[in-house]
């Protein structure tokens, strides 16, 4: 059979019987309808031509019609069957034939094939963006920003308002928090240009996190400072991985889970209750059931502590709030690692390296709040920057970590950074 014939026949296949008699694809006759005659057997008095092969009239075709060699107009010339309504012709998307009302996915769109009762059945998607944006990727690129941005795969087919959800995390500050009055330390050292607390404290530090498809950074990030300021406070003694999960599961009056939480509630739980291991616990990107009492210890809650004295859950004190640029440095330089609260817009999602200072590519209506780790500081060619520890994983950034402006309040990193100190066994507290 001819190789157009085989095509279009092909078409037929996919798309339902009625677009064989009506689609652009196979001329639609007359063909047995010419002379009216339908055979028994197969002749080629029978036939007729089409396209430059031939269709039969002859009853082979009650077997085998619709992907066969039968003319289009056999059934209703020859089984005297009504023909087809010549609806829709469908959508086409690449050498895909869809009907109406059928969906498909185009990255992180649904697009629906609308029929259209005069002219063409088009093609109508949702217009949300997406994470990753080609005006962010092409503009960042062809800028000299002192960043580079990259296409994650992590992000494909994933819808901007739902990453500013489950990457991000954390809900907007009460006005009181807000407010909450700034701690001064106003300390006149000579600061070093360079600090980084992975190598100051080497291997006190606690790994980069995953959170997954959950707005967990409220607790991921909570727990990844209180855990580095237990290793650094004890001298390594009570070095330890908290886990993200027990704020996650138990921490749940007040907060939205994997929609989110409030940094507050957050500290004020991990004062008054604390926080358990991430061995005993582990994280699960998911609000799970709280397996642990309200009032209870490392052992009734079945966890190993890694000193002997140890049988609280690892607390905190109160936390305090810090917002100049020398101050969040000697705190870090003293206790370690600090939170910090910054606003995320599109572009951010694409940082791979270099410092990070926020542009106008991509939608700029669209923001969330992120809490983040920052764990140090540097200099490159004059420009100041943030060390800062995100939870997207490794693959993401400088190995899971960005740097971010430093000392002028760049996506307002420096609005709302929060230190705190750890619980330390007394008989291992740093002096
Ligand atoms: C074709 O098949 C139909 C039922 O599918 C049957 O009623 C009819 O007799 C058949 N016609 C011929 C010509 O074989
Ligand atoms: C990112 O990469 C994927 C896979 O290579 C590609 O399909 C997609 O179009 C890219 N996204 C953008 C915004 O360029
Ligand atoms: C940072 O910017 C935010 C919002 O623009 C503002 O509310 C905050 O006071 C600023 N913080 C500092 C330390 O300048």
């Amino acid at each position: 059979m001819a190789y157009t014939l085989q095509i279009a026949l092909l078409l037929c296949g996919t798309v339902g019987l009625s677009l064989c008699y009506s689609g652009p694809d196979l001329p639609p006759g007359p063909y047995c309808g010419i002379s009216n005659t339908c055979c028994k057997d197969r002749q080629d008095g029978c036939s007729h031509r089409i396209l430059d092969s031939k269709c039969y009239c002859d009853q082979f075709c009650n077997r085998t019609r619709g992907h066969d060699d039968c003319c289009p107009d056999y059934p209703q010339v020859c089984l005297g069957e009504v023909p087809p309504q010549p609806i829709a012709n469908g959508c086409k998307h690449g050498r895909t034939f869809y009907a109406p009302g059928d969906t498909r996915i185009e990255d992180c769109h649904v697009c629906e094939c609308i029929h259209a009762p005069q002219g063409d059945d088009y093609w109508q998607c949702d217009r949300d963006p997406c994470i990753m944006s080609e005006d962010v990727l092409r503009g960042v690129s062809q800028s000299r920003l002192g960043w580079r941005a990259a296409n994650y795969s992590q992000f494909h087919g994933k819808k901007l308002k739902d990453g500013l959800i489950y990457k991000l995390g954390t809900l907007p500050l009460s006005r009181e928090t807000a407010r909450l009055g700034p701690i001064n330390l106003d300390k006149e050292i000579a600061y070093p240009p360079h600090f980084d607390a992975r190598t100051h404290w080497k291997n006190y530090i606690s790994p980069i996190v995953d959170q997954g498809w959950c707005g967990s950074d409220w607790a991921v990030s909570l727990a990844t400072i209180v855990s580095d300021r237990f290793a650094i406070q004890s001298n390594g003694a009570e070095k330890v991985i908290l886990s993200p999960q027990t704020l996650l599961s138990c921490n749940v009056r007040y907060q939205q889970g994997c929609r989110g939480g409030n940094i507050d509630t957050a500290w004020i739980f991990a004062k008054n209750h604390g926080l358990v291991d991430e061995e005993c616990f582990p994280y699960e990107a998911k609000i799970t059931r709280c397996p642990f009492k309200k009032r209870g210890d490392l052992f009734s809650d079945g966890c190993r502590p890694v000193v002997p004295q140890r049988t609280s859950r690892y607390k905190v004190g109160p936390p305090g709030r810090l917002i100049k640029e020398h101050d969040i440095m000697y705190d870090i330089m003293q206790s370690g690692p600090v939170q910090a609260v910054m606003t995320v817009y599109q572009d951010f999602f694409h940082y791979q390296d270099g410092i990070y200072r926020r542009t106008r590519f991509g939608n700029n209506e669209l923001k969330g709040l992120h809490s983040v780790r920052i764990v140090g500081w540097g200099e490159e060619n004059g420009q100041k920057y943030w060390i800062v520890a995100n939870s997207w994983g490794t693959q993401w950034g400088e190995d899971g970590y960005f740097r971010i402006a430093r000392g002028e309040n760049e996506s307002d990193i420096e609005r709302f950074v929060v230190t705190v100190l750890s619980d330390v066994t007394e008989a291992y507290l740093r002096k």
